[in-house]
């Protein structure tokens, strides 16, 4: 199956992770995860890979990971960076649907189920409360289950619509049912989940310890053009954003949140 994702592996990379507010947003997740997790060496299972930017990331501070993504042109770009970057022996890629997870055949549990940057969001409710059972099943007593994850509301969005007057694009994300959201000529699925929303879905396996706004003032990365030349004004925001990091609630009204949840009950 070829899916929306596999259009734009190749050029995925130079658009958004080395994209100067898509660079900024995922340093302020690996800031976190620097912070929660402990230095041991971790066996992480990661889910919708993406170009494995992440996996290599993780790897590289000496953490094990087998990284997940359902499409196929993805893993491979994911693949190949590890090769390249000498990180192959610490990183296992593999083409699958999270909505299959339970079905992959895994050696042993995991400490952390890790998945960045929307890809929880191309899956609906019923998928993401099953998710909740299956992670409580692969992941090792009191493992942690962290998600960046995009809100049903953002304040940069709705001010972005707004000033060009495209009222109904600047609430989109709390309509009912998935948004068609575009990916060049490609549609995707996407629903949109407050942290509430996923914290009572993980409720009988996960308790909540931590949550972050990802881009309450950093803005999304759609705007880079408009901010190529604004480096200045970029790294204002940036630091404007380490200031509110502790304010969760923002959560509700930034581009992604970060979720950490931690097993509570375990699943055979
Ligand atoms: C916005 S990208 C994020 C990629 C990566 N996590 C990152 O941080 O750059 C979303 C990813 O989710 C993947 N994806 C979408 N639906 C999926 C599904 N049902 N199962 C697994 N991966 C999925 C896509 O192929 C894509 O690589």
């Amino acid at each position: 199956m070829i899916t929306a994702f596999d259009h734009i592996a190749a050029t995925y990379d130079n658009d958004f992770t080395h994209g100067s507010i898509g660079a900024l947003q995922r340093q302020k997740v690996w800031d976190y995860l620097e912070k929660a997790l402990p230095d041991s060496p971790l066996s992480i299972l990661e889910l919708n890979c993406g170009t494995g930017e992440d996996a290599v990331h993780l790897a590289g501070q000496g953490h094990n990971v087998l990284a997940t993504d359902l499409s196929k042109e993805m893993v491979a770009v994911a693949k190949s960076k590890a090769e390249n970057m000498g990180l192959g022996q610490r990183t296992t890629f593999i083409q699958c649907d999270i909505n299959k997870i339970a079905q992959a055949d895994f050696d042993s549990k995991f400490d952390l189920i890790f998945s960045n940057f929307g890809g929880l969001n191309c899956i609906d409710a019923m998928s993401l409360q099953n998710l909740s059972k299956v992670a409580s099943r692969l992941l090792k007593p009191n493992g942690r289950f962290i998600g960046v994850i995009m809100p049903a509301f953002c304040v940069w969005e709705s001010i972005y619509f707004l000033q060009k007057f495209k009222v109904k694009k600047a609430f989109r994300r709390t309509q009912r049912g998935p948004l068609l959201a575009q990916l060049n000529e490609a549609q995707v699925e996407t629903w949109y989940y407050t942290p509430a929303r996923i914290e009572t879905m993980f409720r009988s396996e996960f308790k909540l310890v931590g949550l972050k706004p990802i881009g309450f003032f950093l803005p999304p990365s759609y705007l880079e053009n408009f901010f190529r030349n604004k480096q200045g004004m970029l790294n204002k925001l940036d630091s404007m954003e380490d200031k509110v990091n502790a304010f969760s609630h923002l959560s509700n009204y930034s581009d992604h949140y970060l979720i950490d949840l931690e097993l509570t009950k375990t699943t055979s």
